[in-house]
This record gives C-alpha cells, sequence and structure tokens, in this order.
C-alpha cells in the first residue's frame, strides 16, 4: 500500500498553492485547497528515477525518445483501451499552452470557439487573448447538481460556424465524467458542423468507483479531434512542465508540428520526461490507489456536510479531485463566501472564475487529516457569510 497519508513539505518550498496563503489570501496560517495538485507525495519510483538521472550529472539538450513515445501509447492502450501510433503524440510542456497553440494554429482571428460553462477558467482566457470569439454552451444542472450537456443548444451554436469546440473531460470544476454516449454525440455534432474537437483529458486517469472514462480519441473521426493530456494531475508532477497532444491526423499533426516548431517549441524538460516515463510504465498501482483514497476523502466531505449543513448541495463526484460546492443558500456570492473562508483558515476556489457565482470549489487531494482540519473552517466560512448583519 502507498502512503497517502504523509503530508508532502509544501509550505515555504515555492509550492504556488501553499506560499501565497498571505500574500493572496490575507491569512498565511490557512490551509490550502485551490490549485489542482495534491499535498501528498508522488510515487516514490518517480522520485528515484529523477535522482538517478540526477546523479549521472547530464541535462543538455535532449530528445524525445522513442521509449518515452511507447509508455505513453502503453498507458493509453491499457488505461484507456485506446490503441494509438506511438508517432501521433505531439509532447509540450502544458496543457494550456498547447491547447493555446491549437487555437491559433487551426484557428483565425475573430473565428468561433466554443467552451462548456462552468469550466477551468484558462479555457476562455486563451480564446479571448487570442482573439477568438467565445461561444458558452452552458451546462444543465438538475436538483441533485447533476450536470449534462445541453445538446440541443450545442447543435445551435456548432452550427452557427464554430471553428473549434474545447471539451473538459472528465470535467472540471463540475465533477462529471462523461458517459460514451455523451462523448460520441458531441463528436458527431461536432464532425456535422465541421467544428475541430479538442478534447482536454488531463484528468482522465482520476475516476471514482462505479464511473468509466470514455477517450474523445475513440469517438471522433481521426480527422477531426485532437485529445490533450499528461501525467501532471494523476501523479502530481505539475511542476515537472511535460505534456502532449494526440493527434491521429496526418495533416492536422504536421501543422501543428510546424506551427511549434517555428515557435522554437523543443521537447521540453529532460526531467519531465523522465517522470512520465516512469510514471506510465511503473505506477499504475499507485494510481490505483489513489483513486480508492481520493473515493474516500469525497465520501468523507459528503458525511460532514450531509451532517452538519445539510442545506449546501454538493455535485457528485464522478472523476478529478475537485468537488464543486453550491453555496448559494447563504445569499452571500461565493467571492464574500471565499473571503469568509480565508479568515476561517481555508483556501477554495471562488465559483465565479469558472462561471458560476454562488458556488466554490474544494480541492480533495490531500492527506487525509488536512482534510478533516480544513472542513471546519470551510463550514465556519459558510456560515459567516450566511449570518445577516
Ligand atoms: C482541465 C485542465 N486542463 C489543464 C490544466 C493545466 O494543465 P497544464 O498545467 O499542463 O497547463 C488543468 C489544471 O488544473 C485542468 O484542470
Amino acid at each position: 500500500m502507498y502512503d497517502f497519508d504523509t503530508p508532502a513539505p509544501r509550505a515555504g518550498s515555492g509550492a504556488l498553492k501553499w506560499d501565497l496563503r498571505g500574500t493572496s489570501f490575507g491569512n498565511p496560517e490557512a490551509l490550502p485547497f485551490w490549485v489542482a495538485d495534491s499535498d501528498y507525495m508522488s510515487p516514490p519510483e518517480i522520485g528515484r528515477a529523477i535522482r538517478e538521472a540526477a546523479d549521472r550529472c547530464v541535462f543538455g539538450y535532449n530528445l524525445v525518445t522513442d521509449s518515452w513515445r511507447r509508455a505513453v501509447a502503453g498507458w493509453i492502450k491499457n488505461r484507456h483501451d485506446w490503441e494509438i501510433d506511438p508517432a501521433w503524440i505531439v509532447p509540450s510542456t502544458g496543457v494550456v499552452w498547447e491547447l493555446d497553440q491549437i487555437v491559433r494554429c487551426f484557428t483565425d482571428l475573430g473565428d468561433k470557439v466554443l467552451i462548456q460553462t462552468p469550466v477551468y477558467d484558462p479555457f476562455a482566457a486563451v480564446v479571448k487573448s487570442s482573439g477568438r470569439t467565445l461561444v458558452e454552451n452552458r451546462l444543465i444542472r438538475d436538483g441533485g447538481l447533476h450536470y449534462s450537456m445541453d445538446f440541443s443548444d450545442l447543435e445551435r451554436d456548432l452550427a452557427s460556424g464554430v471553428k473549434l469546440m474545447v471539451l473538459c473531460s472528465p470535467h472540471n470544476p463540475v465533477g462529471r465524467v462523461w458517459t460514451e454516449t455523451e462523448i460520441r454525440r458531441v463528436a458527431e455534432l461536432c464532425e456535422k458542423h465541421g467544428a475541430l474537437l479538442v478534447s482536454d483529458e488531463i484528468h482522465w486517469d482520476i475516476i471514482m468507483p462505479g464511473h468509466r472514462h470514455f477517450t474523445a480519441g475513440r469517438a471522433g473521426t481521426a480527422e477531426n479531434v485532437i485529445v490533450l493530456s499528461a501525467p501532471s494531475k494523476t501523479f502530481n508532477v505539475a511542476g515537472l512542465k511535460c505534456s502532449y497532444a494526440v493527434i491521429p491526423s496526418p495533416a492536422l499533426r504536421r501543422k501543428l508540428e510546424c506551427w511549434m516548431e517555428a515557435r522554437h517549441m523543443d521537447s521540453g524538460n529532460n526531467m519531465g520526461l523522465i517522470a512520465c516515463e516512469v510514471a506510465y510504465t511503473r505506477c499504475a498501482k499507485w494510481a490505483d490507489e489513489q483513486n480508492e483514497y481520493l473515493a474516500q476523502n469525497a465520501a468523507l466531505v459528503r458525511e460532514y456536510f450531509g451532517e452538519r449543513l445539510p442545506q449546501m448541495g454538493i455535485a457528485p463526484l464522478q472523476g478529478t479531485y475537485l468537488m464543486w460546492l453550491d453555496i448559494s443558500f447563504t445569499g452571500a456570492g461565493s467571492e464574500q463566501v471565499c473571503a469568509m473562508m480565508n479568515r476561517a483558515g481555508a483556501v477554495l476556489n471562488d465559483g465565479a472564475r469558472y462561471g458560476d457565482d454562488g458556488f466554490v470549489r474544494l480541492n480533495i487531494a490531500c492527506p487525509r487529516a488536512q482534510l478533516l482540519q480544513g472542513l471546519p473552517r470551510v463550514e465556519e466560512g459558510i456560515r459567516r457569510a450566511g449570518e445577516k448583519d
């Protein structure tokens, strides 16, 4: 059994999530439940491989090796049942960076790019900063906070000339693992209306029991789909800057490769490639155990708030380690609720940044003791925000 209970020594290490608590949230002692990374240590196999590489003391320019490509293809086959040619993989240093390049490479200024809100906020930022036109296809939620796609609205939007759709699968922040039927429908609609489907599947390995991720790579026609992913969420190696796109179409792939070459994008960080290869060839058991641990953390959150704040809705967590809490019953905006939580000693993400005021996002990828210490603080912040003066 791997150890997820020992906290990683992050405070004071330059960790974004920990070391901005004072300057950005006014409380250096607050427990951080915001940035989407984990607060236990990565698999020890990764640490060992990087130590061995460091001992060799060779840090010059490197290639993306065939064995790295085979490791990524093997992981995708074993975990996601998608047979790919290793040549389809276009490595990069970050999913958002590569998404930004894809939007710029495959669409023109002013073109319509569709996202499904509420969603991870850099999607909108990429569309706007590249001078494209943002089209929002809002997700629908039922009384139990189960989210689904509004397909009639989606079809209308796609028919209006959308050039590219960014899918978030599994979905951050609403925690949905889209079903095969839903993914196939999205792919069909994109194909019918000539929109390129770009599916961000960075959370694809973090799946709760009873759910199964279905990659858009198996649904779209080869000419019409790009899948983005990385080992960074699964194995908590975001700081090592290693990600990739899988592009089955030779024409699309060549176009993006030329685009990136022209911008002097090289093979990325050697340590990131090493970590990725080790993770994908030796750490499957760690990823499975992490999913079990996260499922128990999610159950604990439900139980805690079910007893203490039953009026608060919680979206069912099917995938990712990000829980979506409906704090609209307080009558306060999510900015105010977050401010109250900061004072009470917990930092969460404000739902408004994803497009839904009245919600907050709670990251549960931490040792259970940290979560247990934090939940009363989250509760106190919510209660205080709900008190009328
Ligand atoms: C859906 C999604 N895509 C991309 C990222 C960030 O990826 P990267 O650090 O590789 O740019 C995140 C991080 O939270 C995410 O949730």
